[in-house]
């Protein structure tokens, strides 16, 4: 029987634009492992992997919006790919596009509202449909796209019958909070009028405040996040602090086995015999070679989305001022986003070869590559609610260069600090000052100090961010919220077809469709040819 189900709009390798997926793609994989089965519900997007994987359907239903009905059915992943029951709510008409959240000219779909309020219903419509001792004991929902959800089973008749399921909701990402006019608001299914005040917030509905107040828990994704929320949340300050009770920070896991540079399919050279060193230098040749980078200075790479939240705007100038000066650093950045930032990130490839490089793309292969040949990855967000790529870089042996914000600040402790733990380099003021300094001072530690580099590469590698040591802190949170979750005999593993990373580099090149360099074509058939070469002979790793 399904114990926890985590309803959502992306899940790894599904449907991804940000973290929020690689968590939605792991953490149900590890809880059904430890005995408690979870599953996840995504919308059915008409996405590449959505094609590829076969479907079982297993319900069929409608939902009335204003005047018009919906149809939808739910579908189960026949073959149980991902490690546990996967479904997928199939709405013709709303989710049978080929982008997320965006078209594929990046401006986003018009009728959000309607999107998501349709999604949550079907969803509970599904739930509904169970025999009452067969449905879940925890609806967890994550970011606003599920935030009416504790809203609804609460206040709409229609789904009271669920209103004694705990519901739980957690925010990976606070700035986006799925606000929406009162003139939208018959899009909503019938709810009691005593409610409403609910709903709205200031004047606007906000599923995000709404769910605050009605779930029975909620949790973020660090604890520092959960503080800074209570600081500045665009206006939810107060209703953080006045629900301090049911919340709590509990920081994000990581998939550690499709990130294990001992096994990882992507990567051109894996780790072999615990040789830290081998592995990074084999592997940082590669990128030197593919990016026309010097093997003679650090690489400081970038990888992720060109938003302003991850404070990338502030690279161009950063690494303008640090070239200009004479520094001794080069610079790769991965990742698609606002034009600006891509613009600038596209024009310094050909101010500076062999300097700096970067590749516009989404490309999952391309970024386990990066990540095992660079020396420092640099994530100057400004906000962070918990960032998954400095564990990844940890686990690669990449050092990061932080801003001491969010989860980042509860994961990456500097180096500087007493205490001799240090994980990385930390900048605490968002200004080109300080973002130089940083990144001066990982370069000089580079140049200067080998075996400091080595000591570090190698604490952080040791270090576990498994799902193992953090699902026990869900599971509290679903027990205080009432749940009756407990461990069963630990179910077969499910049968696992291939693992998601596999499936995700044959579904791509490793090198992206568009880079900036001068020859694409010509890097991108030497990196396939090397991939096929390293990949194709079974190596005597572990
Ligand atoms: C969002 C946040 C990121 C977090 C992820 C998963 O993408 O921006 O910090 O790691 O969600 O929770």
């Amino acid at each position: 029987m399904i114990q926890v189900l985590h309803i959502s709009a992306e899940c790894y390798p599904a449907a991804k634009t940000g973290g929020l997926a690689d968590v939605v793609g792991s953490l149900p994989k590890y809880q059904s492992e430890s005995g408690v089965l979870s599953a996840a519900i995504i919308p059915k997007y008409a996405l590449k992997w959505m094609h590829q994987h076969e479907w079982v359907t297993v319900y069929g239903g409608s939902i009335r919006v204003d005047w018009r009905t919906v149809g939808f059915t739910v579908q189960q992943e026949k073959n149980n790919t991902l490690g546990f029951p996967f479904f997928v709510v199939d709405i013709p008409g709303l989710y049978d596009r080929p982008g997320i959240y965006n078209d594929p000219s990046g401006h986003p779909y018009g009728d959000e509202v309607e999107r998501y309020i349709v999604f949550q219903q079907a969803v509970l419509q599904w739930v509904l449909s169970f025999p009452e001792h067969e449905r879940p004991r925890v609806l967890h929902c994550h970011d606003h796209h599920t935030g009416l959800i504790p809203f609804m089973v609460k206040y709409c008749p229609q789904y009271n019958g669920l209103a004694m399921i705990p519901t739980v909701f957690t925010i990976h990402n606070g700035q986006y909070q799925g606000m929406f006019g009162r003139s939208s608001l018959h899009l909503m299914p019938f709810f009691e009028s005593s409610a409403f005040g609910l709903l709205d917030w200031n004047g606007i509905i906000n599923p995000m405040a709404s769910a605050l107040r009605c779930a029975w828990a909620v949790t973020t994704v660090s604890e520092t996040y959960l503080y800074e929320l209570h600081q500045s949340s665009l206006g939810l300050e107060g209703l953080f602090r006045d629900e301090w009770r049911k919340q709590s920070g509990i920081i994000n896991g990581i998939d550690a086995r499709v990130w294990d540079p001992a096994i990882d399919p992507s990567i051109q050279y894996r780790l072999e015999n615990n040789d830290i060193q081998a592995f990074k230098l084999k592997n940082k040749k590669v990128l030197c070679e593919w990016f026309s980078l010097p093997e003679d200075q650090p690489i400081i790479s970038f990888i992720g989305r060109l938003v302003g939240e991850k404070g990338c705007d502030m690279l161009p100038d950063a690494y303008r001022n640090y070239i200009h000066a004479g520094g001794k650093a080069s610079f790769l950045v991965l990742g698609t986003g606002e034009p600006w930032t891509q613009n600038q990130f596209r024009s310094m490839t050909y101010q500076y070869p062999g300097r700096f490089n970067a590749i516009i793309d989404y490309n999952e292969g391309l970024a386990h590559q990066i990540y095992a040949g660079s020396d420092y990855l640099i994530m100057p967000s400004r906000v962070e609610p918990c960032g998954l790529n400095q564990m990844y870089s940890m686990r690669y042996g990449t050092i990061p260069i932080v801003h001491t914000v969010g989860g980042l600040k509860d994961t990456v402790p500097d180096i500087g600090e007493p205490g001799g733990n240090g994980r990385g380099i930390r900048f605490d003021q968002f200004n080109l000052g300080d973002i130089g300094w940083a990144i001066h001072r990982a370069a000089s530690m580079w140049h200067s100090d080998p075996h400091a580099v080595a000591t570090i590469r190698e604490r952080i590698m040791a270090l576990d961010f498994s799902w193992e040591r953090t699902i026990e802190q869900y599971f509290t949170v679903y027990r205080n919220a009432g749940a009756a979750i407990r461990a069963e005999r630990r179910p077969t593993p499910p049968k696992q077809v291939e693992a998601p990373v596999e499936a995700a580099k044959k579904s791509e090149k490793l090198i992206p469709k568009e880079t900036t360099t001068g020859t694409p074509a010509k890097k991108a058939a030497k990196a396939d040819a090397a991939t096929k070469k390293t990949n194709a002979k079974p190596s005597k790793k572990k």
